[in-house]
């Protein structure tokens, strides 16, 4: 059953990453967005949740190579979605990808950026009607047992966002930063004025971090289960859950 369809808001999802830990898997030879999960395109189940909560229209960043497969496994299945496709022709982090979707959202739409690998139990919007995000960035966090494998947040005791680290040795508090991300149309320019980290990306957590030295990051925390099917092993916990 579809939720409440949301006005105003173009969904931009991530699937450029090769998925380097999952080559082979299975015999996969091509992209991990690609990769069969259950019996679905890992690409078109994520299009499913998202239409699930009540997304319509889609940007979907690819890498050169992959690009007219994914067009061909997505457009076959949902003839009657808004479907855009654009290229990250490097690959220089979540932030740069983001980018690569500037030229197809409009002056009245908000951004809800998704990375294609990321799964959950629940809508995230469960408990908050996006219609009321305005303004800003909003991340989605939930507790781990393993915060230095992702972003981390910390936040004050009423939940105002602190700081955001990029897999932090020392963490600062088990909260991680699940990929799903609400921007206001300022997102683009704070683009433009990042620097890329050490691994010679533009992260997805320095930009937050611009919406955050602004106060201007709200965090939503999710329930129920978070899967970022990355390896093997996830997949195939993935594929348990969904079963
Ligand atoms: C990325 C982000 C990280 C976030 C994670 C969620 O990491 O850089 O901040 O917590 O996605 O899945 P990656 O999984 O690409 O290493």
């Amino acid at each position: 059953m579809y939720s409440l369809v949301v006005e105003n808001i173009k969904c931009i999802i991530a699937a450029g990453g090769l998925g380097t830990r999952l080559q082979e898997f299975r015999g996969n030879k091509s992209t991990k967005i690609l990769l069969d999960v259950n019996g679905t395109a890992m690409i078109n189940r994520q299009i499913s949740q998202l239409v699930n909560w009540g997304m319509r229209k889609f940007v979907i960043i690819t890498n050169p190579e992959y690009l007219n497969m994914i067009r061909e496994v997505t457009l076959g299945k949902f003839q009657n979605l808004e479907i855009d496709f654009s290229i990250q022709e490097e690959p220089k982090g979540i932030s740069h990808a983001l980018y690569q979707a500037r030229d197809y959202v409009e002056e009245n739409e908000k951004i809800f950026f998704v990375l294609g690998d990321n799964f959950f139990e629940n809508n995230p919007f469960n408990n908050f009607d996006v219609n009321n995000f305005h303004e800003g960035a909003c991340i989605f966090t939930t507790e781990v047992k393993n915060p230095e494998e992702f972003g981390v947040a910390k936040m004050d005791i009423d939940g105002k966002v602190l700081s955001i680290e990029e897999k932090p040795t020392h963490p600062k508090s088990n909260h991680a930063v699940v990929g799903l991300y609400m921007f206001d149309n300022s997102v683009f320019n704070k683009i433009e004025t990042l620097e890329p980290s050490a691994r010679g990306e533009y992260e997805i957590t320095d930009l937050c971090n611009i919406f955050v030295s602004e106060n201007k990051c709200m965090n939503l925390n999710i329930n129920g289960w978070w899967i970022d099917a990355g390896t093997p092993e996830r997949i195939i916990e993935l594929e348990e859950k969904l079963s």
